[in-house]
């Protein structure tokens, strides 16, 4: 019997089935020529525009190309624009999440939440959506905006894991609110779901349980996130970590190289006092410690180095210790880190918390601490003080808390160091902090 007619291709969809290949085939050149003349030849035609985004988006990837991405980021919007005239939801969706993906790597991330609403538009029905926007708010710390977006979606969808998270999240950054917080965190974080397992989710239900006194409940929250490989250990919960460096709580100078260096700023303490305490009579130098991690009391810092840079209005009011730390290099010159005076007053409290990277040791310069016995400083399971004129170094990467139980101000030079590990690539190319 004679083989039923094969049903007769229309040309554009041949075109775009070879088109199609030829990206399969990662002939990416051939490929974005080929959705080039489809676009022009049936601009009409959504696909085609979602072919030309893809090969778009695979090319910057190949070539490192922000100006390609861009590229890719009209293409998809030009899809994206074709509406209901795109039959597939689930096409249109993954279109719009690419181009998310996409803007949000850019560092656009306001330019990605109209995509996201176009996205909630068409698919109302889909709490997923929502917390992909309430994410991408949370991404740039728009805390107003994350707590508004997921207090939406908890209206509908109450037991909703991922906006339970980002409700509580906002409650405690936002209002410090951390006992009503704690439910929505530990629900969320308990519940295993999809977007639910970061370091970072971890690290913010275990702060919330230790600034509730709950901490065996907070140890088992890390313990778990050691299993999970969310923290290098128990104590030690950086969330921007290199690979195998040496860790420990506390590092003796000679362990670190900078030996030398650190030797000659403890030389000059006094001339380094006598710096930061003539600042320190005049008011509106010191800034207050604003990353919410006092429990009570006054901190205050005079930042000298930031990320490596110098600050020069400060450094200027500073020359003989800026001058020398412009001799060591290893610490004015990190870029993971900072200089900086810090005055702790008397009666005042600091919540446990790790440093953000491992890339770094802190140096601490004791300058004036009358009341060696009253004041405390915890890393990891071991406790030390501070004595006027000494140097010692930790690793803020582990857990640390201080206590000020005394009645005069305690002042020192902080100082982070690279992690002597680092290689002196490394050391350029990895991302300030
Ligand atoms: C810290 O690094 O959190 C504290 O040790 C700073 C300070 O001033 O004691
Ligand atoms: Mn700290």
């Amino acid at each position: 019997a004679p083989a039923p007619p094969a049903e007769k291709e229309d040309p554009f969809e041949q075109e775009l089935r070879k088109a199609n290949e030829e990206m399969i085939r990662e002939n990416y050149a051939q490929a974005l020529r080929s959705f080039n003349t489809l676009t022009t030849d049936y601009a009409h035609e959504p696909l085609a525009h979602l072919g030309r985004a893809r090969v778009l988006e695979l090319l910057s990837k190949k070539e490192r190309s922000n100006q390609r991405l861009w590229e890719a980021i009209d293409a998809y919007k030009r899809y994206l624009a074709f509406g209901n005239l795109v039959k597939s939801d689930q096409e249109f969706t993954s279109a719009g999440e690419s181009c998310i993906e996409n803007l949000r790597f850019l560092g656009y991330h306001r330019q990605a939440t109209t995509i996201h609403d176009l996205l909630i538009e068409r698919l109302p029905e889909d709490p997923r959506l929502r917390n992909q926007l309430s994410l991408t708010h949370l991404m740039v710390n728009n805390l107003q905006q994350v707590e508004k977006v997921a207090e939406e979606t908890l209206k509908l969808w109450p037991t909703n894991a991922v906006a339970q998270l980002h409700y509580g999240l906002a409650l405690r950054q936002l209002h410090g609110d951390y006992v009503k917080a704690l439910p929505y965190l530990r629900y969320a974080v308990e519940s295993q779901e999809e977007g639910t397992q970061e370091a970072f989710f971890y690290l913010s239900l275990g702060e919330t349980l230790q600034r509730l006194s709950k901490k065996s409940e907070a140890l088992e929250v890390y313990r778990k996130g050691v299993t999970k490989g969310f923290f290098a250990s128990l104590y030690q919960r950086s969330l921007y970590n290199e690979p195998s460096l040496k860790a420990q709580p506390f590092w003796q100078p000679k362990e670190t190289g900078y030996e030398r260096q650190l030797d000659r700023l403890q030389l000059h303490w006094r001339a380094i006092r006598d710096e930061a305490v003539a600042l320190l009579g005049e008011s509106g130098f010191f800034q207050d410690e604003a990353e919410q991690l006092r429990d009570k009391g006054v901190w205050q810092q005079y930042e000298l180095y930031a990320q490596g840079r110098r600050v020069k209005d400060n450094c200027r009011r500073t020359p003989i210790t800026c001058g020398l730390l412009q001799e060591f290099p290893e610490s004015s010159g990190c870029r993971r880190g900072q200089v900086k005076f810090s005055v702790m007053q008397a009666t005042t409290h600091v919540w446990p918390h790790c440093g953000p990277t491992n890339c770094r040791l802190r140096a601490h310069l004791t300058l004036v601490a009358p009341e060696p016995e009253k004041t405390s400083l915890r890393v990891a399971e071991q406790e030390r003080t501070w004595r006027e004129g000494e140097l010692f170094i930790f690793d803020d990467s582990f857990e640390h808390e201080v206590w000020h139980n005394g009645s005069q101000p305690r002042l020192v030079l902080i100082l982070d160091m690279w992690h002597p590990q680092l290689t002196p690539a490394q050391r350029r190319s990895l991302s300030p902090i």
